[in-house]
């Protein structure tokens, strides 16, 4: 009678672990935030070189995306792919003539801390 009694609380307790642990899955298929501070870092050692350490742009090297209605106007996922894929010379929307290179010139950029600028971009516009 011991026995079956503690069989039943094990029972009862691997029911429950199997509760959360189904719960924690649905959650983790939400898309993960971009945090801006890493966002930060990122473009102060990707970025800084063209755009400028403020972000204000240095003139024949990249634009400024600091108090720029396109990154404001701009949907992050538009923001995204832009700087995942970059902007060539060549395509019709260059308004320089320069390159714009994909992940800014850097290949080891993950998505998340594509995410994670464009975060720090919006957060200065
Ligand atoms: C080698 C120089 C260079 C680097 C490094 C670089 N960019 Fe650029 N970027 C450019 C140039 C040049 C343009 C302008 C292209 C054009 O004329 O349309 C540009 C344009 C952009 C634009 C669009 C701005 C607009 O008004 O159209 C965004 C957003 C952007 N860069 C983000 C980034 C981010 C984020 C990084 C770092 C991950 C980065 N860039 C690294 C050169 C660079």
């Amino acid at each position: 009678m011991r026995y079956l009694c503690s069989l039943m609380c094990v029972l009862v307790l691997a029911g429950c672990a199997g509760d959360t642990s189904s719960s924690s899955t649905s959650t983790s298929t939400l898309p993960p935030l971009a945090n801006v501070q890493n966002g930060e870092a990122v473009f102060l050692s990707t970025c800084t070189s063209c755009h400028g350490e403020d972000a204000r742009g240095i003139e024949g090297l990249g634009k400024p995306l600091a108090g720029s209605d396109f990154v404001a106007q701009s949907s992050e996922s538009a923001l995204v792919r832009l700087i995942t894929f970059g902007r060539p010379a060549s395509d019709p929307t260059n308004s320089t003539g320069i390159a714009m290179p994909a992940r800014g010139g850097n290949p080891s950029l993950t998505e998340q801390s594509i995410r994670d600028v464009v975060a720090y971009l919006k957060s200065l516009n």
